[in-house]
């Protein structure tokens, strides 16, 4: 077999066989075959597509390229749940700890953060001590005793992706659906999990901004998902702002350290009602939907998914009191408040730059090498849809270094929009304001759900 071959067959939009890709997965990942030849195939891809029965293979080829999990030694059936990244999601942190306290074995693999705001990994690193460089062996032993463990990705993990998505990366060919959602399945499966709820983001924050796109991903993925024969659901939710109210890594922790007490933001504990009853049904924890969604709402009730979180932590090193008493999170030195310009409602909030403002204060990464400053970040006090008196509170911002909180402050302003009445006279400001007297439309916060078979709005 010949990888110009290859190239010349993808050029002219046929479809490639599964001993084909399994070719050039093997061959790009040892080395053998050169990156200028995977970029002319990527670039071929881009153009003519996959269909369903390649990106399937392609998927396998790249999750057997490396280590493939094996959690058969954990009792009962694994769920696992991948968002694609938002900003302040912080929904692993209390999606975990309840659906693990509900007594479904949560086996998640998690990564940490470029950009933004930190990753999973980072927000827990808020406890002192913790640490997700688990063995294989702890891992499976922690999750068949308290139902709960999240460990770093391994090195090892669908290492072919990690190849193909630092070149798709400098060869503008990412944007493709069957390259996207072959390179975040092949990793999912690699991590074992018998149970796969995706949390398929759309909006300003989002990976994919129109909603058609994150339905077409979420699509892509739950086909691939079931196809391998695990169980795959995804929910498309709602990025165009931020989720909930905190945006920074221990700010996030302790919110939902709040989420879980029964004080957290409506929006954060609804998604993770949304996303664990699907994992509850699907691991056969609950025998509908609707009864899952109970006995997750009790675990919050009865404080039983609080505790759950503060075994996890106890379990991997970390400093479980901060659970029962947050002020031993890491705490920025100064925190101000940044008003509003003018009465009016929040039209519109770019949660990308929300974000950005976030990073600019030292709370995310821009180089992989880059140390955050966990206790940096924003409370936002207003949301799309809410009223605002001009000099009221649009947020809170933490931070540790005056130069950066001013820097970030101006980011964080140009991110909103007001809708104010027209003739309204404002204070100089990077917020935008736009003239109407018509009111605000709130978006939903969950767009629709995917299933193996189906999808619904
Ligand atoms: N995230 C991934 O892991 N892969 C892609 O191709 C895009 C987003």
């Amino acid at each position: 077999m010949r990888m110009y071959d290859l190239i010349v067959k993808k050029r002219g939009g046929e479809a490639l066989t599964k001993e084909e890709i399994d070719f050039f997965i093997e061959g790009y990942t040892k080395g053998v075959i050169p990156d200028y030849q995977v970029s002319a195939l990527m670039m071929a891809v881009y153009f003519q597509g996959m269909n369903m029965e390649e990106t399937l293979n392609l998927t396998m080829a790249m999750a057997n390229s490396g280590d493939m999990l094996d959690l058969s030694a954990i009792h009962g059936k694994k769920a696992d749940k991948h968002s694609t990244g938002g900003v302040g999601d912080k929904t692993s942190l209390v999606l975990g700890p309840m659906v693990a306290a509900a007594g479904a074995p949560v086996a998640k693999m998690s990564g940490r953060g470029l950009g933004h705001t930190g990753g999973t990994i980072d927000k827990l690193e808020s406890f002192p001590g913790f640490s997700t460089a688990l063995t294989e062996e702890q891992f499976i032993k922690n999750v068949n005793t308290i139902h709960m463990a999240i460990m770093g990705q391994t090195a090892d993990l669908a290492p072919a992706d990690k190849k193909l998505y630092a070149l798709r990366d400098v060869t503008a060919t990412v944007d493709n659906l069957s390259l996207i959602s072959s390179s975040i399945m092949s990793k999912k499966l690699a991590a074992g999990a018998d149970v796969i709820v995706l949390d398929v983001k759309t909006g300003s924050g989002a990976f994919m901004k129109k909603e058609e796109d994150s339905f077409a991903l979420a699509k892509a993925m739950v086909d691939i998902g079931n196809g391998a024969g695990r169980f795959t659901t995804a929910v498309v939710s709602d990025m165009d702002q931020p989720l909930g109210f905190a945006v920074g890594n221990a700010l996030e922790v302790k919110e939902a350290i709040d989420t879980l007490s029964g004080n957290g933001p409506a929006d954060l504990l609804e998604l993770c009602l949304e996303l664990g009853s699907h994992m509850l049904a699907g691991t056969g924890h609950a025998p509908d939907r609707e009864a899952a969604r109970e006995l997750l709402e009790k675990t919050i009730s009865d404080g039983s998914a609080l505790k759950k979180l503060a075994e996890f932590v106890e379990a991997q090193g970390g400093d479980s009191r901060a659970v029962y008493d947050t002020s031993l999170l890491p705490q920025a030195a100064y925190v101000e408040e940044i008003p509003s310009p003018a009465d009016g409602f929040v039209a519109h909030i770019e949660a990308d730059e929300v974000g950005v403002a976030s990073l600019l204060l030292g709370g995310g990464r821009e180089t992989k090498e880059s140390v955050i400053d966990l206790s940096v970040g924003l409370i936002l006090k207003k949301k799309v849809g809410d009223s605002v008196k001009k000099g009221e509170n649009l947020a809170q911002i933490y931070a540790n270094d005056r130069g950066k909180m001013e820097n970030a402050a101006n980011r964080f302003l140009s991110a909103y929009t007001l809708r104010v009445l027209p003739g309204t006279e404002a204070v100089d400001s990077p917020v935008r304001l736009e003239f109407s007297d018509s009111p605000v439309e709130k978006r939903p916060l969950i767009h629709g759900i995917v299933t193996g078979d189906k999808g619904s709005r």
